[in-house]
């Protein structure tokens, strides 16, 4: 076989497939090659999604190869994770508009079958359920792609979050408000509250990519592969996952 062109070192720990890659754009590039194999060998994957910095270059990844290769993804269902409460899906940063964004108005997908948790719908009791409800009607989640907070979060599930959640509306941490007010104008723009995904529905993936680049994110990745698994750290729920790969740039694994 022809040897990878990028420089990749792949670590094998019980629990999870760690592959530490030089650089954010290499993080990129491999979990863009292993989503878009999914789709190839699934048409109709439902691929779960993230916002934030960190996934961003992979769906780059995602419209260079749909342009340069023809990727189909006219069949594929999209989940996100996660949306603010109380911005209008059209403000500049919602998460619906993200996506749109960054990926979806530049990839073949039918917008019908793209799905973000709506954040202004005044019964978000009825909102969670109707989410978690479409989640198992479009057969469930094949592919998960996650990052992770600096506390640990997974979609906004914030530090004591129980295990066993599904889709329900949490008040964010200070420090998550903090490190998404690069966004906004000041820390006081930043929504309060938003509507995400629980550790169950997210645990109910059939396979879970989790990424994560540069070296602010190394403590959270030590006390991920390391730690206890504890609510207190959302993310090490996904020890207790079946198939979970990380693929992460070598400043943020520099502690494992
Ligand atoms: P980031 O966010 O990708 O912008 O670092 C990750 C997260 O908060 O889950």
């Amino acid at each position: 076989m022809k040897p990878n062109k990028i420089n990749q070192q792949r670590v094998n720990t019980m629990l999870f497939e760690i592959i530490r890659t030089e650089n954010y754009e290499d993080m990129s590039k491999i979990a863009a090659k292993r989503v878009i194999g999914k789709v190839q060998q699934k048409p109709d994957a439902v691929l779960g999604l993230a916002t934030g910095s960190t996934p961003e270059g992979l769906y780059k990844e995602f419209i260079k190869d749909h342009k340069e290769n023809g990727t189909s993804y006219e069949k594929v269902n999209t989940v996100n994770l996660d949306e603010y409460m109380g911005l209008d899906r059209n403000d500049k940063n919602s998460y619906f508009t993200f996506m749109r964004e960054k990926l979806f108005n530049h990839i073949d997908i039918d917008l019908e079958n793209t799905n973000v948790p709506n954040g202004m719908v005044s019964d978000m009791e009825a909102e969670a359920k109707r989410y978690e409800e479409h989640i198992k009607e479009i057969g469930g989640i094949d592919l998960q792609i996650l990052g992770i907070g600096h506390n640990g979060h997974i979609g906004f599930n914030e530090p004591g979050t129980s295990f066993d959640s599904r889709t329900h509306v949490i008040e964010l941490a200070e420090s998550t408000r903090e490190a998404n007010s690069r966004y906004f104008h000041s820390i006081d723009e930043v929504p309060t509250h938003a509507i995400t995904m629980g550790i169950q529905s997210i645990m109910d993936s059939k396979e879970i990519i989790l990424l994560a680049s540069g070296a602010g994110k190394a403590e959270a990745m030590k006390k991920l592969v390391y730690g206890e698994i504890t609510e207190d750290f959302p993310a090490s729920a996904l020890r207790l996952h079946k198939k979970v790969t990380i693929i992460a740039d070598k400043d943020a694994l520099q502690l494992i």
